[in-house]
């Protein structure tokens, strides 16, 4: 574990476009994480890695990183061999009334948290190195898009499938890792990677939760004591479903009414919505399917959380 953070230079990180080595001081060994802001730094470090004959991973964060974040990172370090996080703030995947500038930027933290994790390279860089031209392309997913969360932020996956396919063109990855936690978002880049032929693997990480089954979230530390005591509900009603059908063989109408009566009893929950889908489409299922997922969207207090759980014989959460 590091010792010594040089702190003092990160006083002068104002200037987020200077490229420089942090070294974080073990007595017994030193690990240096590099961050890099351009696109031509980006590219020289990966040119090398790639030339010493590393397989490289890539993990997409907006940063406010957490336990979650960092088990993308585990994996990714125990199948590649150069681990690129990316942070940044992506702008077009937030809608006007959304949480954009407000939304937590802890630089200082995130990157001492890399550096713990053993991350090779930060890409952080600037909203003009990213989208130099405004709008002048974009991507959209149209097979999982409009429904779920899609139809309560209409332009979020435009945004979301623009900049992964965008990240992964600066960074290109052999293997990109993401979380279960935003199922649908997993499934959009698997499926922009299959029909625009990305030549990267994607691989999906089970959601870390709180020990109290609170799914980990940047969003979290919006939440009161009280609306995170009251967001516990969400996980609860997720393994009620669960259980009815997986350990009670409950029809799903049950298992769905069951969670629905659960979230009932907090009036402080506003449901945007509760489904148990085929984990594949997304579609709504009355009778089962083979690989299910019950998904749940809700506002605790002023706080939007999501969260999910997969039914199937398979269960990762
Ligand atoms: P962000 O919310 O920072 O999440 C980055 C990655 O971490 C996503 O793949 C997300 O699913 C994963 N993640 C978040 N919470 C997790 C948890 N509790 N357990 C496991 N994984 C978790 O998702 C985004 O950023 C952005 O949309 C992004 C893909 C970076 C594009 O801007």
């Amino acid at each position: 574990m590091p010792l010594g953070f040089a702190s003092a230079r990160w006083n002068n990180v104002s200037s987020h476009r200077r490229s420089q080595w942090h070294t974080f001081i073990d007595q017994t060994e030193v690990s240096p994480l590099k961050t890099v802001q351009t696109i031509e730094e980006l590219r020289a470090e990966i040119r090398s890695a790639r030339s010493a004959g590393k397989k490289i991973g890539c993990v997409p964060t907006m940063g406010a990183l957490h336990d979650g974040h960092i088990s993308l990172v585990e994996s990714a370090r125990q199948e590649t061999d150069f681990v690129v996080v990316t942070i940044f703030v992506n702008p077009t995947q937030f809608a006007p009334h959304e949480d954009l500038s407000k939304y937590p930027r802890p630089l200082e933290d995130d990157l001492r948290k890399c550096a713990d994790a053993g991350v090779d390279l930060v890409f952080n860089p600037h909203a003009d190195t990213v989208y130099p031209a405004k709008d002048a392309a974009y991507v959209e997913v149209p097979a999982c898009s409009t429904m779920l969360e899609g139809a309560h932020r209409p332009s979020h996956f435009r945004g979301v499938a623009t900049i992964v396919l965008k990240l992964f063109n600066m960074v290109m990855p052999d293997i990109a890792f993401f979380g279960q936690k935003d199922y649908q978002q997993q499934l959009l880049i698997r499926h922009m990677v299959d029909d625009l032929n990305v030549p990267v693997e994607i691989r999906t990480c089970p959601t870390v939760r709180e020990s109290d089954g609170l799914a980990m979230s940047s969003r979290n530390m919006y939440l009161s004591d009280a609306d995170r005591q009251t967001a516990l509900a969400l996980s609860q009603a997720l393994k009620l479903a669960h259980d009815a059908c997986c350990a009670d063989g409950k029809a799903l109408v049950e298992a769905r009414q069951a969670m629905l009566d659960h979230l009932a009893r907090f009036p402080d929950i506003k449901l945007d919505y509760v489904v148990i889908a085929d984990a594949n489409t997304l579609s709504e299922v009355e009778h089962a399917v083979p690989e299910m997922v019950a998904l749940i969207a809700a506002r605790v207090g002023t706080t939007r959380l999501i969260d999910n759980m997969l039914i199937s014989a398979a269960v990762q959460t």
